[in-house]
């Protein structure tokens, strides 16, 4: 349990699979911890109690909202803190590259409760509001601009590659029907139109209609897989040896990515399966801490809906 004076206001973000992160980052005394999704600052609460006065914690997120639950985190907790704002792909790179260690890192993954809750943020298809998703409100590019701008052939690929969605292409074709009369500024426009192209019988059971197509936006709009894919090997790159990385990811798109990296980095060796002997010379590089992803308890989920699909997996630098 969260020490009281830790407990987050009950309109914030509820940390996910928060015991476990605790458990298996394993904070010391004195400690380096990056925060590379801080959020409302939930995990960081938390892992800054176990630094036990000393150490630090480096707070990073694209959104700038972020910094008004910073300024909270460090009056409650005196903890020595900086918050960077930026993509956590560049700031760790940078991090990296400028020789910069730590004991402890946490991605946890996706938007945060404040982000889905604010209707102009336009990532929620509950609420008619700008179509935006951006978690940066400073990016170029928003919803509005991939759903009018995009060809359908284009947004199909993007529907059924990062939402799984099964009707992407009649989805692609109604919103290019639809654009060709006014342009799709509103979610509710585009809820609109996934309904009229779901057949029926389909629009019912497996969650909202546009639950997918949404999702799919999402991770286009702020990149979010590629995001991941630059920010692993920077992250292992920083850990000290014996440092941890906790990454949670909500779909299974991101937890591939991060299973088959930590798996890849802890055989070490890259040469093809028929070489007797190994030529590349490369050695293990972590070891995988969580043999199979972790999941939120019933209870967990009971209490906190939103924690039902998350998997965390961890790793530890060997060298
Ligand atoms: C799931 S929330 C984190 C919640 C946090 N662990 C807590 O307990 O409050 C994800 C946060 O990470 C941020 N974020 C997501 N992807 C990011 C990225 N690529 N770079 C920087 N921040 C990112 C989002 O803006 C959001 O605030």
């Amino acid at each position: 349990m969260l020490p009281n004076a830790l407990q987050p206001n009950t309109t914030d973000h509820i940390p996910v699979l928060a015991e476990e992160v605790r458990e298996l980052l394993a904070v010391e005394r004195g400690d380096t911890v990056v925060d590379g999704t801080f959020g409302a600052g939930g995990h960081a609460e938390l892992l800054a109690a176990d630094l036990r006065g000393e150490g630090k914690l480096i707070a990073i997120d694209r959104d700038p909202a972020a910094r008004t639950y910073f300024e909270r985190f460090r009056r409650r907790t005196g903890v020595q803190s900086r918050f960077l704002r930026g993509e956590f792909a560049t700031v760790l790179g940078q991090l990296a590259a400028n020789g910069m260690k730590a004991d402890a890192i946490l991605l946890d993954l996706g938007v945060s409760s404040m982000q889905i809750d604010q209707p102009e943020r336009g990532f929620s298809y509950a609420v008619d509001a700008p179509l935006d998703m951006r978690m940066d409100p400073s990016a170029d590019t928003t919803a509005a601009d991939f759903v009018n701008e995009l060809s359908e052939r284009e947004l199909e690929i993007v529907f059924r590659r990062y939402g799984e969605e099964r009707f992407a292409r009649a989805i692609a074709r109604e919103i290019g029907r639809r654009r060709q009369r006014e342009r799709l500024e509103r979610t509710g426009q585009l809820v609109d139109a996934i309904k009229a192209a779901i057949p029926a019988p389909a629009r019912f059971g497996d969650g909202h209609p546009a639950r997918r197509v949404f999702q799919a936006l999402r991770i286009a709009v702020n990149d979010e897989l590629g995001q991941l894919d630059e920010a692993l090997p920077a992250a292992i790159e920083m850990l000290r040896p014996g440092g941890r990385l906790a990454v949670i990811s909500f779909h299974s798109l991101e937890d591939r990515i991060v299973k088959r990296y930590f798996r890849d980095q802890q055989r070490g060796c890259v040469c093809p399966p028929d070489f007797p002997v190994c030529a590349c010379g490369r050695e293990p590089l972590v070891r995988v801490v969580t043999p199979r992803a972790v999941r939120p308890t019933a209870q967990e989920t009971a209490h906190n809906p939103r924690a039902a699909s998350a998997r965390l997996r961890v790793a530890e630098k060997v060298t």
